[in-house]
């Protein structure tokens, strides 16, 4: 992946022959290269890079998603029956675990996983706070405690080098995010696991077909949650799943999601539908060829990035052979670009046609954490020691820098081609080349 930087020299004579397309020897495109040679910005009144708009989502047809949406309203049969089997079936075999539990999302999804191994008051769970707020609230709703581990700025994912620090005897599971659908660093944290003798429930919520050295992210640990969210690669408005090898701990999560039936267990109803699975299974026809066209898009994107001086685009760990790309992420440094702050950025990309947005704020400082901590429930369950020892550990600088500095391209934007992709970096080598009209 790592691809030599350019000097400024080399970087100025890509530029100035008409685009920065000719970086990494890929065709110049026409509209590029006229409108990067255009050195006004659009935000002070120039001509944008780009005026189309990138793909829409979700993608759906009449043949597929219609016909099998269509032939469930048409059997009278609604709930949970063979069309959420047979969605279980195949999303087992194409992730690669032995059994799959469709659930009503990916927070249900996580609930389930947590239950099913028996994590509750007690515990504390390792968590990352880049994330979405549910990684997070799960954990706190089973009754345990989040204990966090700072991210890598560099990488975007929880720091394994700061993980083994945060173990205390009461330590009981590690709940890896794989944000943006880019693997976390499975190996480190399997190792770590492994040694304190703790479980890992993946959060794959956006990482559907990511690969970490070949094997699927949701395989990585003792189970894996996804979500189908209405934004998500594999979506059928609400949805998620579990997936796992353990036949043991499946068979919980299956009576936890269906009253605890079955299983003598203490449950509630996270039961999907078989219009939600009609959906997925004719989403999930889409998915593999989807999800290559992001990979490409984004190596190929990452390569005319690191082009730009100040563009740092993310860095993915020696074990990744695909990343899924929900969003992907990078930073500038805005002592290279002279000041330009990020938000100044992301306001001149948007005018040169380029959709971004900031990614996620300070979960670590979320108020439900301390608002739950210091609820009624949390202090009969815990001593004054074990709360102040949980918000002891709020604290995540680099977490808190990473949050002032990402940038995002959404995962639509990367379904787009090749041409596509030489718009955003033409954009952001026009913004590199006349920052002074930022600051
Ligand atoms: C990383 C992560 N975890 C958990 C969830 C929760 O999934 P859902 O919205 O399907 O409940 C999401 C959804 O956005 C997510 O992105």
């Amino acid at each position: 992946m790592d691809t030599p930087r350019w000097n400024r020299r080399q970087f100025v004579a890509a530029t100035s022959l008409g685009s920065l397309a000719a970086v990494g020897g890929a065709a110049v495109s026409a509209r590029a290269a006229a409108s990067s040679a255009a050195g006004k910005l659009a935000i002070r009144g120039g001509t944008p890079v780009r005026t189309a708009s990138f793909p829409g989502w979700p993608i759906w047809d009449k043949e597929r998603d219609e016909e099998l949406v269509l032939s469930v309203l048409r059997s009278g049969v609604w709930s949970r029956a063979k069309v959420v089997a047979e969605f279980e079936k195949k999303y087992a075999e194409l992730i690669g675990a032995k059994r799959c539990l469709a659930t009503t999302s990916g927070t249900a999804a996580l609930l389930t996983a947590l239950n099913a191994l028996d994590i509750g008051v007690g515990d504390e769970v390792l968590v990352g706070p880049y994330t979405f707020c549910a990684s997070i609230q799960v954990i706190l709703l089973s009754g345990a405690l989040p204990i966090m581990v700072d991210t890598d700025r560099e990488t975007f994912l929880v720091n394994p080098e700061k993980m083994e620090a945060k173990i205390t005897p009461n330590t009981k599971a590690i709940l890896p995010v794989h944000i943006y659908g880019l693997p976390a660093d499975m190996d480190r944290i399997n190792a770590i696991a492994k040694k304190h003798k703790l479980v890992v429930v993946e959060d794959a919520c956006q990482a559907w077909l990511a690969e970490y050295r070949g094997k699927k992210c949701g395989t990585l640990g003792n189970l894996g949650c996804f979500s189908f969210q209405n934004s998500k690669h594999l979506t059928c408005g609400e949805g998620g799943a579990v997936l796992g090898d353990d036949d043991e701990v499946m068979d919980r999560a299956f009576a936890y999601h269906n009253f605890g039936r079955g299983g003598g267990l203490l449950g509630t109803k996270f039961r999907t539908t078989e219009f939600q699975a009609a959906i997925l299974l004719a989403q999930m026809q889409r998915l593999e060829e989807q999800t290559q066209r992001r990979w490409d898009n984004a190596q190929y994107l990452t390569t005319k990035l690191r082009a730009i001086p100040g563009v740092l685009p993310q860095r993915l760990y020696d074990g990744v052979t695909r990343a899924a790309y929900h969003l992907y992420p990078f930073r500038i440094d805005e002592q290279v670009f002279q000041g330009v702050t990020r938000n100044k950025f992301m306001g001149a990309l948007r005018a040169e046609g380029i959709p971004c947005s900031g990614g996620y704020g300070r979960l670590n400082e979320a108020a439900f954490i301390e608002n739950t901590l210091s609820s009624r429930n949390f202090k009969r369950m815990y001593s004054a020691e074990q709360l102040d020892y949980c918000r002891s550990q709020l604290e995540c600088p680099d977490n808190n820098r990473l949050v002032d500095e990402a940038i995002c391209f959404s995962q639509r934007v990367l379904l787009g081609t090749r041409a596509d992709m030489d718009d955003i970096a033409n954009a952001i080598g026009k913004i590199y080349e006349n920052r002074s009209q930022l600051v």
